[in-house]
Order: C-alpha cells, then sequence, then structure tokens
C-alpha cells in the first residue's frame, strides 16, 4: 500500500487530483466519541446519487489514494454530502481521516453505487431500517428522503450500539429530522427509533436479532411480528451482523431484493476496516 505519512491538512501540489475523482472541501466536523465522528462536505454539481448509496473517498496525501467504500448519510437533496466514521486506529485511510478539519480536501470517486435504494425493494405498509455501529449511515440518508414516506407508511429504524454515546448520532439525527420543514411533517407519527446497547445497562439492551427471535421487538413497538405481506426490510452493519439479521429475516419469510430483482429486503456491507 502506497502511503506516505502528511497530515490529512497538507495537499501537496506533488499529487495531481487523479481522474474520475471529485477534490470537494470539507465544510464541517463532529466528533462524538474517541471512535466515531461525522463530517460534511461540498456537493459538484454535477453529483447524483440515490438516498442509502455509497461512494468511494480518500485524501490528496499520496500519489496513489487510499479509498474506501462510504455510505452517503445526507439526503439526495441536499446541498452538502455527509458522512459518519468509526475512527481506526492504524487504519490505512481513518488514520488520516479523523485529522480533518474544515477547508481541507477530501477526494470523491464520482461514481455511488449500492443495494440499500428503494429500487431494490418491493412496496410495502412497514419497512424496518436495521443498523448497528456506522452502519445507521444510509438511513441517516434514507429517512430525510420523502420516496421513503411515499412508498411506506411506517419507518421503523434500529441502531444497536455497544454503549450509550455511540446512540448520539441517531438520537440528533432523529430530533434534527423531525424540525425539518421539508421532512418532519412526513415523518412525525411514522418513523420511530429504537436504539438498543449491548454493553451498558439501558432501559433497552440486546441485539436486534435476539429483541426479533423473542418478538420484544415487536411487543415494544406494539407491532405484529414481521410478515412478507406487510414488512420490508434493509439491513446495514458488520459483517456478522449482517450474516444474522439476513437470517431472522428469512425466518420470518422474507427475500433477498435487488435493483435488477426487488423484494422483501436488502443487505449492505458496512464499509471501513
Ligand atoms: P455485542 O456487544 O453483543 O457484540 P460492533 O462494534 O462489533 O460492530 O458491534 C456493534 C453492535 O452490533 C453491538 O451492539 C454488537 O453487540 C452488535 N452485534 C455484533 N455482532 C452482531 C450480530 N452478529 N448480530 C447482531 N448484532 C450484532
Amino acid at each position: 500500500m502506497t502511503e506516505i505519512s502528511l497530515t490529512a491538512t497538507e495537499t501537496p501540489a506533488a499529487f495531481p487530483i487523479p481522474t474520475g475523482v471529485f477534490a470537494e472541501t470539507v465544510t464541517e466536523v463532529q466528533h462524538y466519541t474517541d471512535r466515531l465522528f461525522r463530517f460534511r462536505i461540498t456537493r459538484p454539481a454535477s453529483f447524483r446519487f440515490r438516498s442509502g448509496e455509497f461512494v468511494m473517498i480518500g485524501l490528496p496525501n499520496a500519489e496513489k489514494p487510499v479509498y474506501r467504500a462510504y455510505s452517503i448519510a445526507s439526503p439526495s437533496w441536499d446541498e452538502e454530502i455527509e458522512f459518519y466514521s468509526i475512527k481506526v486506529p492504524d487504519g490505512p485511510l481513518t488514520e488520516h481521516l479523523q485529522k480533518i478539519r474544515e477547508g481541507d480536501t477530501v477526494l470523491m470517486r464520482k461514481k455511488p453505487t449500492g443495494t440499500l435504494v428503494h429500487d431494490a425493494l418491493l412496496p410495502g405498509k412497514r419497512v424496518y431500517m436495521f443498523s448497528t455501529g456506522t452502519g445507521i449511515a444510509p438511513f441517516a440518508s434514507l429517512i430525510r428522503d420523502p420516496e421513503t414516506y411515499e412508498k411506506f407508511d411506517e419507518v421503523i429504524l434500529t441502531h444497536t450500539c455497544r454503549e450509550i454515546e455511540e446512540l448520539t448520532y441517531g438520537e440528533n439525527l432523529v430530533r434534527e429530522l423531525l424540525e425539518d420543514p421539508l421532512v418532519g411533517e412526513m415523518a412525525a407519527g411514522r418513523l420511530r427509533h429504537y436504539a438498543t446497547v449491548t454493553r451498558e445497562a439501558y432501559h433497552q439492551t440486546g441485539r436486534i436479532t435476539d429483541l426479533m427471535r423473542s418478538g420484544k421487538l415487536f411487543e415494544d413497538l406494539g407491532v405484529p411480528p414481521i410478515t412478507p405481506e406487510t414488512d420490508r426490510g434493509m439491513i446495514c452493519g458488520s459483517m456478522a451482523m449482517l450474516h444474522d439479521t439476513k437470517q431472522a429475516l428469512e425466518e420470518f419469510g422474507l427475500v433477498e431484493g435487488s435493483n435488477n430483482k426487488p423484494a422483501s429486503f436488502v443487505v449492505e456491507r458496512a464499509f471501513v476496516d
């Protein structure tokens, strides 16, 4: 891996912007914990994406920059692009990315892609968005997209983290969304946020897979158990979480869909190593 040690703030003329890549300016950075942060960059006028998609991002700190897939956390109508990231000690990208400041440059490949999109899901009454950790990012985009509320009567966002402080991004997101003049009215009374932690005492604890299998998730929400007739699912988290949540949904009779063949649930791997 070609990478030299410059801080994220240095953009040496020796490394020109590669072709097929946008060079965008950081507009905001917010750190939540020593493992989590969010940042926003300017949006190129020609950049179009579907809410829920991901894009490859990197830093201009090497001749061959390291790129990683990041879900776009902002909705497709937003003027800026938002990302929510983990900080991996010695991670080839995040080691540098976590140091970015307002005014720095971030590279973004031009082509977004992904399966956590409306096109891959059949319409239904209720959509569940199952996330762990930074896997909430694509749903931060989708729950701010009016199409979500056109397609589904109820939107249930589940977010499970190890510790309570890791829930902050999702809590702020939902609160601010409900105050938003464009989407707030649409989401009111229809967006439910179900947050749990697994390694601390909290009013809701446990892995989402266990809460589904025991039925506690449905009891807490006051909804019937998942059925393929009414319910749809979207999953984003670690590889293990994706595997186990997919299995749980299949036990409820849901079928995995794709862009070419929409069905009742979709899965996305949550970036960054
Ligand atoms: P747990 O604390 O029981 O491992 P991670 O940071 O490892 O990605 O975990 C984020 C959250 O996802 C944690 O609350 C973790 O629970 C949970 N989790 C990890 N693996 C799975 C899995 N296979 N199925 C469901 N939840 C999982």
